[in-house]
């Protein structure tokens, strides 16, 4: 267990070092967005994405850092609609070399306390289905599995399902 990190949310300033560590990540593992050095967006469009997490009512980004560099990621982002506004879809990382530290589960128990506060009632996600220790996290912080959504994700040229997942506040 690694002691020394921090967990925060993210603001605006972190942009330049958001951008980096989701290029590393992104190179560590299949089940990401994007792969290695493939996220583009610009500086400026980090940015404007982090303060507007900052001032919804139920999105947030959480990073954890150690030495001042950013170690892992997970986000809350809530839907606007007033209908749905109580959901809101999680999606986590952590950089490769702290894996199997505590750190995703820690990240995790933080999200959900920040859940609460915002009032949220579920939360949810897909996950790859062969991605063996995202799902054995997830099931372990209490996720259910409610469904199979078939052909999610398009990557090395092959269609693999996700599980869907929730977890009731
Ligand atoms: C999934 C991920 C977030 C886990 O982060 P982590 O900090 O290693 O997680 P933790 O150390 O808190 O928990 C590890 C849990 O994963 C599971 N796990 C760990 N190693 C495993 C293995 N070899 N096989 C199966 N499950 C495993 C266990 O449930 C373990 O909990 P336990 O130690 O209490 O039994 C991290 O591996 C990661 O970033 N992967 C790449 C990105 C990704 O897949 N994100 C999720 C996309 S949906």
């Amino acid at each position: 267990m690694n002691n020394t990190y921090i967990i925060r949310e993210a603001v605006p300033d972190d942009a330049e070092k958001m951008i980096s560590y989701l290029n590393q990540v992104g190179g560590e593992s299949d089940n990401l967005l994007h792969g290695e050095n493939e996220f583009t967006v610009p500086i400026e469009g980090v940015k404007r994405k982090l303060a507007m997490s900052k001032d919804s009512e139920n999105s947030i980004v959480l990073i954890a850092l150690d030495n001042e560099q950013i170690i892992a990621r997970a986000e809350l982002e809530g839907y606007y609609p007033a209908r749905i506004r109580h959901r809101a879809k999680f999606s986590i990382s952590v950089r490769k070399d702290y894996w199997n530290q505590g750190i995703g589960s820690e990240m995790i128990k933080r999200v959900f306390e920040q859940a609460e506060k915002m009032k949220l009632r579920i939360i949810e996600l897909e996950v790859i289905s062969d991605n063996v220790r995202a799902i054995n996290l997830y099931h372990k912080m209490g996720f259910a599995d409610i469904g199979i959504y078939k052909d999610y994700f398009y990557v090395n040229a092959m269609f693999k399902d996700a599980i869907v997942m929730q977890k009731i506040l």
